[in-house]
């Protein structure tokens, strides 16, 4: 992550433009927060630097929540904040990121909100669920130009990978995603995916919680799948095939087809490993029948009747609140003027909590930089977080 370590620095009137960068104010520790924040826009894009002092030095970095990418504009934001600040540096890390490599990637590597703004619709979609070495997708994607694969995984090395070999074989029919399989789901429009894969998704015998397949999942799958589109599992699990085809078969109508030891074109290397070992190794599909409702991701994420009063200062308290299917957790508070606030919170699932800051002042408050993401949880947890800030 690029940083500077400083031995001071001032403090400037804000706004102030300075090049390419809008430096829009800075938020000072309230309550909880130790970090001094510096908001910083260019062009349509908004986020935060972060000054926290270590001993006798500041390090001055990009903060987490509001990270954007590629890590370039963040480099040249420090760069530009430090002149500005007079910094006196002591050293930095700033000469090793360079601008070519994060624009490569990007290309291929989606977050979130292109997603949500701008789903590829030109061709029929098809997802692989934790892709892990990627043999499987880079194969199903080479042998079928005609489609747009989507690869979503939470381990990074494993999609760095992946980038690499898509820019190799120059594909470009491949998009990947860092992001809990279980949740993007819920933002994919009906009725466009001809595939999901599920190979060899971890048993999580201990933790079943955290088993990709579930009744939620196979809702959502259902969903976006196409009439006649599939959901495919392969696992050399039995336990967990013999977990997932109970949960297939709960449904009140279901068109299933199971196999045991039926070869793939392509075996991924867990396969391979099991197949090794003597291990059997089964399948389920799950053709779709129906079709489904559109998808509504529009909801506005407004606070009608929210705004700035000092109150909101004296009851801060940050114990994380659990709901049903849901929690919300005040986390820090940040004062950028005499009536103006900011307020760092987590909430929405337990498996993919949403990190966000809401600004408060006498206008009303909105989230920033950017609105949480429409899922369910998160339009539970907003109604709830609008009635805390009332009380
Ligand atoms: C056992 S590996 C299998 C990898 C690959 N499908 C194969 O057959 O070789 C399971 C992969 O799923 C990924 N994974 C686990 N939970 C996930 C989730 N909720 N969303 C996306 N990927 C997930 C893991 O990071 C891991 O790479």
């Amino acid at each position: 992550m690029p940083h500077i370590a400083v031995k001071d620095f001032k403090e400037f009137e804000t706004p102030k433009r300075v090049g390419d960068f809008e430096f829009l104010w800075f938020a000072k520790p309230l309550k909880r927060a130790k970090e001094t924040l510096v908001a910083v826009k260019k062009g349509n894009e908004s986020f935060l630097l972060e000054i926290h002092k270590k001993g006798e030095k500041y390090i001055i970095k990009s903060d987490k929540i509001t990270r954007i990418s590629p890590l370039y504009v963040v480099k040249e934001a420090l760069k530009t904040f430090c002149d500005e600040a007079k910094c006196q540096v002591l050293y930095d890390n700033l000469s090793t990121i360079k601008p070519s490599h994060a624009a490569k990637a990007k290309d291929y590597l989606k977050d979130i909100e292109f997603f949500i703004n701008s789903f590829p619709k030109d061709k029929e979609v098809w997802i692989e669920v934790g892709f892990g070495s990627a043999r499987h997708l880079l194969y199903q994607a080479q042998h079928n130009p005609d489609k747009l694969f989507i690869g979503i995984e939470i381990h990074k090395p494993s999609i760095e990978q992946a980038l690499k070999q898509i820019a190799l074989k120059k594909l470009d029919n491949v998009l990947l995603i860092d992001y809990d399989a279980r949740l993007f789901l819920e933002f994919v429009p009906s009725n466009i995916v001809g595939k999901i894969f599920v190979h060899f998704p971890v048993p999580w015998n201990k933790k079943p919680h955290r088993r990709v397949i579930s009744k939620g999942f196979i809702k959502e799958s259902e969903r976006v799948l196409k009439k006649g589109g599939t959901l495919e599992l392969r696992t050399d699990s039995k336990a967990y095939f013999d977990y997932s085809l109970e949960l297939f078969l709960d449904q009140k109508q279901v068109d299933l087809k199971v196999l045991k030891n039926i070869p793939n074109p392509v075996s991924s290397k867990y396969e391979d490993r099991w197949v090794r070992l003597g291990k059997d190794i089964y399948d389920i599909k799950m053709i779709s029948s129906v079709i489904s409702q559109e998808l509504d991701t529009s909801y506005p994420f407004e606070f009608e009747s929210v705004e700035f009063s000092t109150h909101l200062v004296d009851s801060f308290e940050s114990t994380p609140r659990v709901y049903e299917d849901f929690f919300i957790h005040f986390e820090k508070l940040y004062q950028i003027d005499e009536s103006k606030l900011l307020l760092e919170l987590s909430f929405g699932s337990f498996d993919r909590p949403e990190h966000k800051y809401i600004l408060i002042d006498k206008e009303g408050a909105r989230y920033f930089p950017k609105k949480p993401v429409a899922s369910g949880a998160n339009i539970k947890a907003h109604k709830k977080i609008e009635e805390l800030l009332n009380e």
